[in-house]
């Protein structure tokens, strides 16, 4: 058991406290993790504004890096001092999805994140005698955490910091939905709708998959110009024009693949708008659990198709090795996609940086 800091949301809508929190050992099969850095991820500030309803209290942050600080009973392939970069999709490698290769989809790893729990249905987290709950398994604004050692991989210790903490999820989820979810070939036409950290990892992977025309769409002219610098080859404020009409000027029938990474679900609607027959929106955004959605049914006929995405249905272990090996040697950036960097008492800042779209991604460094 252990002392350690970590940012504690009692109640969605209100502010996050940092509170000295109790830590228990890990269990059989988990690892306790020092925290190196964390990304902060819009779909941690969805929960902290309501939009995605967790149990309460919860120690937010799904997306960093650290050190291996000690290993539980039963941990197998880790030790103390390994530097590892961790995943909300801690998968089971029993289940259904994860017999069929389908980890991202883990039956195990959902329920764990449904519960705020660990694998054991309970915590490791306290605050007197009051239980805090885990978010996706992770719970990373924290300088200490325990996670499944399935909710970790191994990375060299000459990563870069920012690399590290954004890896587990912006990288992987945009990357992902691109080369796994949607299987973009060369030539294709893509859109990309909402322009923040995990979308420029989707306008980067579609360059790299050799698409073209490859249209960034986002209400801030300064997430455009970051969008270009990663291989956006046109822009389109979608608050000063019409993103149909521009789309369709640049490509006459639409784009092959729409990608909606915001979460809207109205520009969920916009990106079924913007594709032409036969072609297929991505919806990589996390809609509000509550929302709908519609759509012109009669456009069934010509074959335009809709499809989900969870964590750019990546392989974690498989996917964060190929990653690095990329980025390593040059052929992925990851520079300048963190804009800011902050200790973890300025975590509110950073929400609200997000909310108002400022910058790109913000990371927490301990
Ligand atoms: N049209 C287009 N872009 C918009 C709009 C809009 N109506 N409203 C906001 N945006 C842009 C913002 O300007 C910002 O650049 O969407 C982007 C969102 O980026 P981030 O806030 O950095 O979000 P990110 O962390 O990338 O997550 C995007 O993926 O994982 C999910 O839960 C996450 O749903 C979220 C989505
Ligand atoms: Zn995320
Ligand atoms: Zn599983």
């Amino acid at each position: 058991m252990m002392q350690t800091r970590a940012a504690v949301l009692y109640e969605a809508g209100k502010p996050i406290v940092i509170e000295e929190i109790t830590l228990d050992a890990p269990r059989q099969g988990e690892i306790l993790v020092r925290m190196e850095a964390a990304g902060v991820c819009h779909s941690d500030l969805h929960v902290r504004d309501g939009s995605l309803p967790e149990p309460m209290p919860i120690v937010l942050g799904h997306e960093g890096a650290g050190v291996i600080a000690e290993v539980g009973p039963g941990v197998t392939g880790f030790e103390v001092g390994d530097r590892v970069v961790l995943t909300w999709v801690p998968s089971c490698g029993q289940c259904y999805f994860c017999q069929r290769g389908q980890t991202h989809l883990c039956t195990t790893a959902g329920a764990m994140g449904m519960q705020g729990t660990l694998r054991d249905g309970t915590s490791r987290m306290h605050l007197g005698d009051k239980n805090l709950h885990h978010f996706l398994a992770v719970s990373c604004f924290s300088e200490y955490v325990v996670v499944p050692q399935e909710g970790a991989a191994k990375i060299p210790a000459d990563v870069p910091t920012e690399v590290a903490a954004v890896l587990g999820c912006a990288v992987l989820t945009g990357v992902g939905a691109v080369e796994r979810t949607a299987g973009v070939r060369p030539g294709e036409s893509v859109a990309v709708i909402g322009c923040g950290g995990v979308g420029l990892n989707v306008i980067q992977a579609a360059n790299l998959s050799g698409a073209y025309p490859i249209i960034a769409i986002d209400i801030n002219p300064e997430k455009l110009k970051l969008a270009q610098s990663f291989g956006a080859s046109h822009t389109i404020n979608s608050r000063e024009q019409e993103a149909l009409r521009e789309v369709r000027r640049i490509t006459q029938l639409g784009v092959d693949w729409a990608f909606e990474v915001l979460g809207n679900p109205r520009t969920i609607e916009q990106a079924w708008s913007l594709i032409r027959a036969g072609g297929t929106a991505v919806v990589v955004g996390l809609a509000p659990r509550t929302s709908t959605i519609t759509l012109p049914a009669f456009e069934f006929i010509i074959e335009k198709s809709i499809r989900g995405c969870f964590y750019g249905s990546s392989r974690f272990q498989a996917d964060v090795p190929a990653l690095l090996k990329r980025i390593q040697a040059g052929r992925m950036r990851v520079e300048g996609m963190v804009s800011h960097t902050v200790p973890l008492d300025e975590l509110e800042t950073a929400f609200e940086r997000m909310r108002r779209g400022d910058g790109a991604r913000t990371i927490i460094r301990f």
